[in-house]
């Protein structure tokens, strides 16, 4: 969210924001602090119950009884469960609630542990105020989030059986263990013989069962949060942990949300044995290591919140809530990665401390103390439903939780390209003069945006009649030159009779409900407004009705979508969104699926652009500002309102990095930055930035000043033109990378640690990171006037500078400082590599489709390299039926050679359109960097290629320092789709 403003806009609406603004104003919390909008732990009783029993657990350290065991008789393990009760103690007297746990030993070698709650799932329970909302845990955060992986293990085995626990061998050759102890209930996690993970070891472990509500005379109150304040201070002696104040009702900010159901949070605290690092749980707006977060000195004092969010003018290094969430956390130590995933969709907080295990004196190791990370996850409702990873590689990680939540969607070409966005461009014609200003200035752009005002007073599927004539007229003319149109589409539908959307969604009741069950309605940018409920497949349906070219008229093939406001933002709502009281489809309260609302629209919208018209097979393009575990499948994502300054720009990196190995790589920041004017130095050096973000556009608020590219001064311009030309050359590397995300689930830019698990150097550095398996490593410039960059090497591999080709004197585990004037971009080539470029500076991606290729080949210290190349049409699904290119680069002596990748017989292959189209287009040049000496003297090569024997000219150059070599090879005229060799001898 953003406050309205008025420059760029016609009168009229001018006009409307003024008033807009007032309205919004009185709906939406002060500009000042955004931080005290939303609620820390203390404030939300669920988390300052579980915290107070964590302190309480700690305070009495051995004589802590945890009230958790399982019943040994009724435990079994058959076809790779366990299965058994769980009875947990709830008072004095010894009475007891029985909760099903079953833990999963999965064929990737994954466990998984669910609890749930009999009393609950039998569904008898009266709840108070008879509201409609399901009496049993929420157990549906499976189906929007897991798409595979879930097949058991029958191969798993008991290992050891008694009265007091079971062990049980599983995953790749045996190799893990999972030790369930009985009383108290834990389990152990062990590779190889060692304990990794353990869930409820400090025996935090709290599932808040169901009990009926007894009507207690209402204390006195002296008024307001502050009246309770008091209170606790006269009733000191009911622990926090007890306190049950906000059980059945709960106030925060002037919004009371009924709870029905009373409380019912679930915690665990989960240990990582010999781990100091732990990353992972976006959104946060902080370092890539995650910080603890009880205190002290340069850490946290709040837990990690995942409560997708619209936090407008967001704080930094903060364990705050943003806009999206996924719990997947990753724990690092020199070669081993372990990792757990919570699945719970509901509010959610994470404590993380870290702990130098005390030496035991009769142990004979030594070595200095180990750390364990302890964490503690604390959710609102739903099931205890965690996945456990044992690794070893961040790799496996990665794998096995892609397998799980599903990979990155095999994206449209042109959506690694450059996109133009600002709120708003304010017409037709403003669009077709911006459009024709980039061709002017030659800056290359692929997409330009279209923000809230396009519409006919917000409502979306309108346009702005007097602002946008022609709306077709202008798709065309961005066509002209293959580019894009993207408009938004929000959640929340203008609540005015006569619209047919708001209409629609009234009269099929696909609305998202109140607590009393009729449509919610709240306050978001057209004003008063109701909301799809995208849980309902009937409303999913009826969403996709919408996106039909001829129901959403001025809409067309070049025609993409952005979905933003959608966790959801509500201004008028607690917290900026919507009561947790609210209903869903199945008569689920909003409380349960919370953290997973934005995935469904997004996911609605995806399906709606699949079926725009008959028979057209196109991939979807939808970015989403919310989203959860299971994202990454519909599209990409940015984080949202940042600012223009240097700090926000600093912070991208590490919360694009943590994306990326959360399984949604497909990320970027605001380029330029959302609110405010950014310097033109700072500017300049976000598009350096920005041009190795996964997701790379240009956006602005509307207050701000016009800052598209070929506005600015000299040499501002000529960097950001380079920057924007330096991305449009790399595609066909990102593209590739973009493939290996869809493949396996690797993040498309890599943090240090997840390519280098065993260099301890770089567990902490999130500044730098390398793009896909290109070998290129990027450490963009941060902070003003700085005109160098230490990069941290992380091993002993040789590094080229990759503009001028110079060998660098590095050394594993140090930092090397290169020089980074303001128009140049820090960024090295990685000996061993080898990546495909497309050098014809273009317009747009579209017009580069069928151009030639360069390779570059980086050589290793060793002499020898190796990449690949991944290519389709880009747009179709043809892919799933081999209409791509797939090529292994290698080179190895003297000899470089292509090869198919997958080993296909592409001969076999019938070739479509595009591949026959491909055809034509050769590798045209190879530039080798580091060449050997011995290739001094040569003039050309022999390029043999589909039976046919060819020369082509080598020239040899010395680096300008003298100290290395690198060689161009021209005109080699071999088939980018065909094997062929290339002799230096
Ligand atoms: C939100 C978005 C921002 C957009 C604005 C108007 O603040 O985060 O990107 O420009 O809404 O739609």
């Amino acid at each position: 969210m953003a406050g309205a403003g008025t420059s760029q806009l016609s009168p009229r609406w001018a006009v409307f924001l003024c008033l807009f603004t007032i309205l919004c104003s009185l709906f939406t919390p002060a500009v000042a602090v955004k931080e005290n909008d939303f609620k820390k732990c203390d404030q939300s009783g669920f988390c300052k119950r579980n915290r107070a029993y964590a302190d309480n657990a700690v305070a009495l350290g051995s004589s802590w009884q945890a009230p958790y065991k399982i019943v040994p008789g009724l435990a079994s393990f058959k076809d790779g469960q366990f299965n058994a009760i769980i009875l947990k103690t709830i008072d004095e007297q010894g009475n007891t609630v029985r909760l099903p746990i079953t833990v999963s030993f999965l064929k990737s070698g994954t466990a998984r542990v669910t609890v749930d709650e009999q009393r609950r799932q039998e569904k008898d329970i009266e709840l108070r105020h008879n509201s409609g909302a399901r009496p049993e845990r929420y157990n549906e955060a499976e189906k929007w989030a897991i798409v595979g992986g879930l097949e058991v293990d029958k191969n798993a085995k008991v290992a050891h059986e008694s009265e007091t626990g079971i062990k049980i061998q599983y995953g790749p050759d045996s190799a893990f263990e999972a030790d369930i102890n009985y009383e108290p209930y834990s389990i152990e996690f062990k590779r190889d013989g060692a304990t990794h993970i353990r869930l409820n070891d400090r025996g935090l472990m709290n599932l808040e069962h169901w009990r009926p509500k007894i009507e207690k005379p209402e204390p006195e109150k002296k008024g307001g949060e502050e009246g309770q304040e008091e209170k606790k201070e006269e009733a000191p002696e009911v622990p926090a942990s007890a306190d049950e104040s906000t059980w059945w009702e709960e106030t925060f900010g002037g919004n009371t949300d009924s709870k029905p159901r009373g409380p019912e949070s679930v915690a665990l605290d989960i240990t990582f044995l010999g781990y100091e690092h732990v990353y992972g749980i976006p959104e946060h707006a902080g370092p890539l290591s995650l910080k603890e977060t009880r205190g002290g000195e340069g850490k946290y004092s709040e837990p990690y919140r995942l409560y997708n969010s619209d936090v407008f003018e967001y704080v930094l290094d903060s364990p705050m809530t943003l806009y999206g969430a996924i719990p997947l956390m990753q724990a690092q130590r020199k070669d081993s990665t372990v990792g757990v995933f919570w699945l719970n969709t509901a509010e959610t907080w994470v404590d993380i401390t870290k702990a130098k295990e005390s030496k035991n004196p009769l142990a004979l190791s030594v070595g200095g103390a180990k750390t364990n990370t302890q964490t503690h996850w604390i959710s609102e409702s739903g099931l205890m439903d965690v996945f456990v990873f044992l690794g070893p590689t961040p790799r496996d990680i990665t794998k096995s939780y892609g397998e799980l939540t599903g990979t990155t969607a095999m994206p449209q070409e042109f959506s690694l390209g450059y996109h133009q966005c600002r709120w708003n461009y304010v017409s037709d014609d403003d669009v077709k003069e911006v459009d024709r200003k980039m061709d002017r200035y030659k800056i290359p752009y692929d997409v330009i945006w279209l923000d809230i005002e396009y519409t006919d007073d917000r409502k979306y599927f309108t346009w702005d009649n007097d602002m946008f004539k022609d709306p077709i007229g202008m798709g065309k003319h961005l066509d002209v030159h293959g580019r894009k149109l993207v408009a938004i589409i929000d959640p929340h539908i203008k609540n005015v009779a006569g619209y047919h959307v708001s209409d629609e969604l009234k009269s099929k009741g696909l609305a998202v409900k109140n607590k009393d069950g009729n449509d919610f309605d709240g306050w978001c940018w057209p004003g008063s407004s109701y909301w799809i409920d995208a849980f309902s497949p009937a409303a999913i349906k009826w969403w996709s009705s919408l996106f039909n070219y001829d129901r959403f008229k001025g809409s067309m093939e070049n025609t993409f979508i952005w979905n933003d406001m959608n966790e959801p933002s509500v201004f008028n709502g607690p917290e900026v969104t919507m009561p947790k009281d609210n209903l869903h489809h199945g008569n689920w309260e909003h409380r349960d699926v919370h953290n997973v609302n934005g995935l469904t629209f997004h996911n609605a919208t995806f399906e709606a652009m699949l079926s725009r018209k008959k028979g057209e097979l196109r991939r979807p393009f939808v970015l989403t500002r919310s989203f959860y575990a299971g994202s990454q499948r519909l599209g990409a994502m940015w984080t949202g309102d940042n600012q223009a300054s240097w700090e926000h720009l600093g912070a991208a990196i590490p919360m694009i990095l943590a994306q990326g190995i959360s399984g949604f790589p497909f990320a970027g920041a605001d380029v330029g930055g959302f609110f405010g004017n950014p310097e033109l130095e700072l500017q300049s050096r976000w598009y350096q930035a920005g041009a190795f973000y996964p997701f790379f556009r240009g956006h602005a608020h509307i207050d701000a000043r016009r800052r598209e590219p070929f506005l600015l001064a000299e040499p501002h311009r000529s960097i950001i033109t380079s920057a924007l030309r330096l991305r449009y050359s790399l595609l066909p590397a990102w593209y590739t990378a973009f493939y290996h995300a869809n493949k396996d689930g690797s993040p498309i830019i890599r943090p240090l640690y997840w390519t280098h698990p065993s260099e301890e150097g770089g567990f902490d550095i999130d500044d730098q990171f390398f793009v896909g398996s290109t070998g290129l490593l990027v450490k963009p410039v941060v902070e003003k006037d700085k005109t160098t960059a230490d990069i941290y090497i992380p091993d002993d591999e040789v590094y080229y500078d990759y503009f001028n080709y110079k060998k660098l004197a590095t050394s594993k585990g140090k930092h090397l400082t290169v020089d980074a004037p303001l128009e140049s971009i820090p960024l090295l080539l990685r000996g061993g590599h080898i990546f495909p470029r497309r050098d014809t500076p273009r317009r747009s991606s579209q017009l580069m489709k069928f151009d030639d290729y360069t390779l570059v080949v980086a050589v290793s210290k060793k002499g020898d390299a190796e990449g690949e190349l991944y290519v389709d049409d880009g747009d179709s699904f043809d892919y799933e039926k081999g209409q791509y290119i797939h090529r292994k680069f290698k080179l190895e002596g003297s000899t470089l050679a292509s090869t198919e990748a997958e080993g296909r017989d592409v001969k076999s292959i019938k070739e479509g359109e595009w591949l026959k189209r491909m055809r034509g287009v050769s590798v045209d040049k190879i530039i080798i960097v580091g060449a050997p000496s011995s290739w001094a003297s040569k003039k050309e090569v022999v390029v043999e290629s589909e039976g046919k024997k060819t020369t082509a000219p080598l020239d040899y150059h010395k680096t300008e320092d003298g100290k290395n070599a690198y060689a161009i090879v021209r005109g080699i005229g071999a088939g980018i789709g065909t094997d062929w060799t290339i002799s230096f001898a």
